[in-house]
């Protein structure tokens, strides 16, 4: 509806503007009862543009005696359920094989056929169903063969502690080797009893805000498509060896699992401008970060770890290095085809988590959100009753820590 001039304005010209009408309802005045007279009250849900509310509610003060407002702030649709991620399957195919002629994969008609039928998997699987096995051939195994051993060779000197560590763990306990790609579903189960986290299967590249969403409930989606046979050392998009490779080791790090947790909470219902500034910096760290550890830089980022020739160009002399500091880091742009120009270095691992964790909660919503692990889902906390009750939960954790305290003398 237009809602510009009213006959009551006495031809003065309003601006003109548009406000949708989404629901009318009219009541006697509360003034009314009292007094006799027949006043009317009308509640009105309107949705219009910010700049024009002004202007809007000066529109209606010239018909009405009294105009109050509640402001409702619209915010992009996020998942609430565990079972929503479902929803968050929205796919940026300008890497993928069929799409892009530089792929390596382009004109091998074979390697695409089999890519659809594994996006298949991904495409139909649902929230709680078994992860799917994928049987892989000699000559994938091969490929993965080829890029598990150059890259474990050089782990040692430029791979940060916690990725050591939880690759250490993958190797002894959920078959990790150079002699066959790992299934999700192992894989799944063991984060799992790491640090909470599963996967899920996803058919290639996802859209920043769906793929930082499933971080708020502890699901990492992962590829399950290895990259193609010609090019072992680089991939133009994410595949199984920069999943099992560069990100689950991470992953099995409780610090680094509830970090990238806090990254997909922050995400929800963000803005378009916040989530590309929140994937801005989730590829300078998460992908392409690097620390300090015992004076020396070593890489975080899975970008990195799962690519040769990038990882030691990283740590070479060579490329620009910055401090990491998360209000420049997030606007400044990217290479996702080459190596990239710039790497942000932090002082510590934690030092990164810190600094991560006050940007994102510094990130404006007019919410704010809790996630209940025993529900998977996401409370949004805007009754005093939600907020009573998580209190409550926390105070009986509290008295747990409490007794363990004093216990411990
Ligand atoms: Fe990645």
């Amino acid at each position: 509806q237009h809602l510009g001039e009213h006959p009551k304005s006495g031809g003065n010209k309003c601006p003109t503007f548009e406000a949708k009408l989404l629901h009318i309802e009219s009541r006697p005045g509360r003034k009314s009862k009292n007094s006799g007279c027949d006043d009317l009250e009308f509640f009105m849900r309107c949705e219009v543009h910010i700049s024009d509310t002004d202007i809007f509610i000066n529109s209606l003060k010239r018909v009405a005696d009294d105009v109050r407002t509640i402001p409702e702030e619209k915010v992009p649709w996020f998942p609430r359920k565990i079972r929503d991620l479902d929803k968050c399957n929205l796919l940026i195919t300008k890497y993928d094989p069929d799409m892009d002629q530089d792929h390596p994969g382009f004109s091998d008609p074979e390697y695409r056929k089999r890519r659809c039928f594994i996006a298949e998997l991904a495409a139909n699987y649902r929230q709680g169903e078994p992860l799917p096995r994928v049987e892989y051939t000699p000559e994938e195994v091969a490929t993965w063969k080829e890029v598990y051993r150059t890259l474990r060779t050089i782990y040692p000197d430029l791979a940060c502690r916690q990725f050591l560590g939880g690759l250490q763990q993958l190797e002894r306990e959920c078959g990790y080797g150079e002699d066959s790609i790992p299934q999700l579903r192992e894989v799944s189960a063991f984060l799992r009893e790491k640090t909470g986290f599963q996967l899920r299967p996803v058919a290639g590249l996802l859209s920043a805000r769906d793929f930082l969403a499933s971080l708020a409930f502890r699901v990492f989606q992962c590829t399950q498509y290895i990259r193609h046979a010609s090019a072992p050392m680089h991939s133009p998009e994410p595949d199984c060896c920069h999943e099992l490779l560069g990100h689950i080791p991470m992953l099995a790090d409780k610090e680094f699992a509830q970090f990238s947790q806090e990254i997909g909470l922050a995400s929800l219902g963000a803005s378009d401008e916040d989530i590309e500034r929140l994937s801005t910096l989730y590829w300078f760290t998460v992908e392409f970060g690097l620390c300090k550890q015992n004076g020396t830089v070593k890489a975080y980022g899975a970008g990195l770890l799962s690519s040769y020739g990038e990882l030691i160009y990283a740590l070479s002399n060579e490329p620009e290095y910055k401090p990491f500091n998360p209000e420049e880091t997030a606007i400044q742009p990217y290479q996702d085809q080459t190596f990239q120009p710039v790497y942000f270095v932090s002082e510590s691992f934690e030092d990164a988590k810190i600094k991560m964790r006050r940007y994102s909660s510094s990130i404006q919503r007019p919410f704010s959100v809790r996630y209940d692990p025993f529900t998977c889902s996401l409370e949004v906390l805007d009754q005093p009753s939600k907020i009573q009750h998580a209190l409550g939960q926390m105070r009986d954790d509290l008295k747990i820590l409490q007794s363990a305290l004093e216990k411990l003398g």
